[in-house]
């Protein structure tokens, strides 16, 4: 593959593809999420999951009954923030203050139809956390599977991991190995791809500072490395476009009016909490964490991708001695 000059990497291309401010696909042309969007989610299918989610928050704030605040981080069209609420009953509701973090102004639109003067919206986690004094539950589902991926492709003739630039070319990278389990790795088939996630690590980094009490749950579909990528040589990227999967070059096609997204390699998620001194409390598959809030598992995996969805809690070490890792 030649390279071209005039080349950008993956990741800016989905950024721009996705959250681009005058053209974005989140920014600007989502129309919903559910029946009537591009794709659905765990949180449109069915009730399950924001009942579920709502007894995990009770059970967290028997643990913790002084923290007060509930964090939804990217929200869709609100129906899982309904639900939770809903679910959690008067009593439970009349306990917490209800925030939603939410970057998409279409999507925040929806949201405030569904649920009016219920909550409070913030652009970004720093500034809900402010308004919670730093102590707060946060959950999210489907969120990290949204964030730019930084694609890169095995040489193996050369032993080395390029980064994939648009238009397609191949070009070094400038990632440091130790954050990514992929880029660690050296036993692939030539050609295999792989999608990393600076883009989480720093998001991270950029809110976890003000967290000081509470616990965060994060429900998304991927795995651990590497059976993330078991037979998987093109790797987890795909489009969504009016419910059609697309892949290879239908990827790059209508940037801004049709989702990208790829799975999360949890290896790498879960060391990067880990290094911020989070400690993980809980780690599920989707099925696990229903019929252990008593939901039927009735859920099955809406993308059609064959991928897996998990559940992990992780919690500021302060409040983890209470808690017994699983
Ligand atoms: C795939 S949708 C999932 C929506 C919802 N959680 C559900 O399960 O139906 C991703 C959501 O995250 C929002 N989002 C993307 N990046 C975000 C960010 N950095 N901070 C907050 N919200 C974000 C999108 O606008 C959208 O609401």
């Amino acid at each position: 593959m030649k390279s071209s000059a005039a080349s950008e990497p993956f990741a800016a291309f989905m950024a721009r593809a996705l959250f681009d401010p005058q053209r974005g696909y989140y920014t600007r042309h989502i129309k919903t999420v559910g029946a009537r969007g591009d794709f659905s989610t765990s949180a449109t299918l069915s009730s399950s999951l924001g009942q579920s989610i709502a007894a995990w928050l009770k059970a967290e704030s028997h643990l913790q009954p002084r923290v007060r605040h509930i964090i939804e981080v990217g929200a869709g069209d609100g129906s899982l923030m309904q639900t939770v609420r809903r679910s959690l009953g008067w009593w439970t509701r009349c306990h917490f203050s209800f925030h939603i973090v939410e970057t998409s102004p279409v999507l925040r639109l929806e949201q405030q139809k569904k649920l009016g003067g219920k909550v409070t919206w913030h652009s970004d986690l720093e500034s809900a956390l402010a308004s919670a004094g730093g102590q707060a539950f946060i959950y999210h589902n489907e969120l990290l599977d949204a964030f730019p991926a930084t694609l890169v492709q095995w040489c193996a003739a050369e032993r080395r991991w390029l980064e994939v630039h648009v238009p397609e070319s191949l070009h070094p990278h400038a990632l440091d190995p130790a954050h990514f389990s992929a880029l660690r790795h050296t036993t692939f088939a030539d050609r295999q791809r792989c999608e990393l996630h600076p883009s989480i690590r720093d998001w991270l980094r950029q809110w976890t500072p003000h967290w000081k009490a509470g616990a965060m749950l994060t429900i998304d579909y991927g795995d651990d490395f590497p059976a993330l990528y078991h037979r998987r040589p093109h790797g987890t990227l795909r489009a969504y476009l009016l419910h059609q999967r697309l892949t290879g070059a239908d990827i790059y096609a209508n940037p801004g009016r049709q989702d990208i997204t790829a799975d999360i390699n949890f290896t790498d998620y879960c060391d990067w909490l880990r290094e911020l001194s989070f400690t993980q409390s809980s780690h599920q598959t989707l099925a696990e964490f229903l019929s252990a809030q008593s939901a039927p598992a009735s859920l099955t995996d809406p993308d059609g991708a064959g991928t897996a969805f998990k559940c992990f809690v992780h919690r500021p070490q302060a409040c983890a001695s209470s808690h017994h890792p699983s």
